[in-house]
């Protein structure tokens, strides 16, 4: 059964230059096939200069521009006068993936993930936790609910599949643009033996240790109510195999998610791991 997510169009603007209308093409066939219901529009412009895009940025103020430079789909935020410039870049964590073991990531140190593990990772993002996750040989299914996010994701899994260095990995994650929350949704997907969660921070709880990704992330999705909170904790639990686990990131000095206390922490001087 395919479970669809029913959302208004939320139009997009993508910029380019004229050498940039094949990748706009792939966006809106993705856009297309997964069902993302984005209204993409193309804009070339005669060059993609920082100005150049800081121009259109401030003339569209309130509507999500993706631009797409050197070939890569990026997300624009005009910030302090100067352009942040943010992409999902899967190959710059190659040598995470390669080295990745519990001593050099504390992400699995949490998870211990297995072999063949199945793993739903509820909050895709940027897809590099999933990553990191899968590098231990799990299968990760990665849930992204806002469609520009989840375009983002489908198209760097597409660009990185064409390497085949990457294909034994990408072979084990498979993307589904949905809620989390969404029960229906959640009842077609198999039961799991771990599910990571890293939803939206309170924004004061990492305002020192922000990087520019989360910096958009946090233009386009919000932290969740303490309802939601609540619900992702219990959607979760009915996710899961007898024994499975579930692994909440958080800053180091948010608040438990729902305020309910995990049974053990992992902590670096940033982030917390909290499982249930
Ligand atoms: C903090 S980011 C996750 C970053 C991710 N761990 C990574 O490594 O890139 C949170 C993401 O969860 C998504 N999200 C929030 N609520 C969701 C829900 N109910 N279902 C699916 N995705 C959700 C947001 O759109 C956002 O992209």
């Amino acid at each position: 059964m395919v479970c669809m997510l029913h959302q208004q169009n939320m139009t997009v603007f993508v910029i380019g230059t004229d050498n940039d209308q094949a990748i706009f093409d792939k966006l809106q066939v993705i856009n297309d096939e997964q069902g993302l219901n984005l209204a993409l529009s193309f804009y070339m412009l005669n060059k993609l200069s920082d100005k150049f895009v800081s121009v259109f940025v401030r003339n569209h103020p309130t509507t999500p521009i993706i631009a797409i430079i050197k070939n890569i789909p990026m997300l624009i935020k005009v910030d302090n006068g100067g352009i942040v410039k943010s992409y999902l870049n899967w190959q710059s964590l190659t040598k995470r993936i390669v080295t990745a073991g519990r001593k050099s990531e504390l992400i699995l140190q949490a998870c211990k993930p297995d072999a063949q593990m199945r793993v739903i990772d509820g909050t895709a993002g940027f897809g590099h936790d999933g990553l990191i996750i899968a590098s231990s040989g799990a299968n990760v299914v990665m849930i992204e609910q806002n469609p520009m996010i989840a375009l983002l994701l489908f198209c760097e899994y597409q660009m990185m599949n064409d390497n085949p260095n990457w294909q034994k990995l990408l072979s084990r994650i498979d993307i589904h643009h949905n809620d989390f929350l969404n029960v229906s949704f959640m009842a077609t997907l198999p039961k799991v033996a771990l599910v990571y969660l890293d939803p939206m921070f309170p924004s004061d709880s990492y305002a020192a240790k922000v990087n520019k990704n989360m910096q958009i992330l946090h233009t386009l999705a919000s932290p969740p109510s303490m309802d939601d909170e609540c619900l992702f904790l219990k959607i979760a639990q009915n996710q899961l195999m007898p024994n499975g686990k579930i692994i909440i990131k958080r800053p180091l000095s948010a608040p438990y998610l729902a305020n309910q206390p995990p049974v053990q922490s992992f902590a670096n001087d940033a982030i917390r791991f909290d499982r249930y």
